[in-house]
């Protein structure tokens, strides 16, 4: 069993160590790391999982950012430690973490992934928002929070403090 909390300062490094392991080297040259720089990731969203024995399972960040003048969330990183992956783990931080998007006050949220695995939490492709390049347009994805919320949003995503 494993337990979601809200990520904390003291997470940070071994979070930072996870997704080390989980993605090809150079993540940071991404262009939605580009989104995120000098900018908090949101407080109260981004959570760990650690199993009984406080072993950390899995981890989601999600950062605030702009499109015109719409505010976003931006999720991910999201990773499952490669020796946790298939238990549900990565579903379950995505669910968890998006019960308190709207208690928060956030109407939207995007990422730049695989369709096929985010579809089943009810991700489209945003066919009008544009990622910093180079970006695969298909691998833009939205989901309303709030009913429609995605609707008429349209151009660039830039940093939210830009
Ligand atoms: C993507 C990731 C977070 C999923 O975590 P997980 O705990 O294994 O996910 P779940 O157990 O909730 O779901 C597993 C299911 O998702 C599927 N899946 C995982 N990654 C997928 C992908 N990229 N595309 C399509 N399906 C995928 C699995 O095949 C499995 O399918 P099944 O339920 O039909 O058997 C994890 O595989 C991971 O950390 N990958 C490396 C980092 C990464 O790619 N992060 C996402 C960046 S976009």
């Amino acid at each position: 069993m494993y337990q979601l909390t809200p990520e904390t300062p003291q997470d940070y490094w071994e979070v930072e160590a996870l997704y080390d392991t989980c993605f090809a080297p150079g993540r940071e040259a991404l262009s939605s790391y580009r989104l995120r720089d000098g900018v908090p990731a949101v407080t109260g969203l981004s959570h760990v999982a650690r199993d009984a024995g406080g072993i950390l399972g899995g981890a989601i960040r999600y950062w605030p950012v702009r499109i015109g003048d719409v505010a976003a969330l931006l999720l991910g990183p999201v990773a499952v430690h490669p020796t946790r992956q298939g238990e549900g783990l990565g579903r379950a931080l995505i669910e968890e973490s998006l019960r308190h998007a709207a208690p928060l006050g956030w109407d939207r949220v995007m990422l730049v992934g695989d369709a096929p695995y985010y579809g089943r939490f009810g991700f489209e492709v945003l066919n009008n928002v544009e990622m910093p390049p180079p970006t695969n347009p298909a691998r833009v994805l939205g989901r309303a929070i709030a009913p429609g919320a995605w609707d008429g949003v349209s151009g660039k995503v830039r940093r939210w403090l830009d």
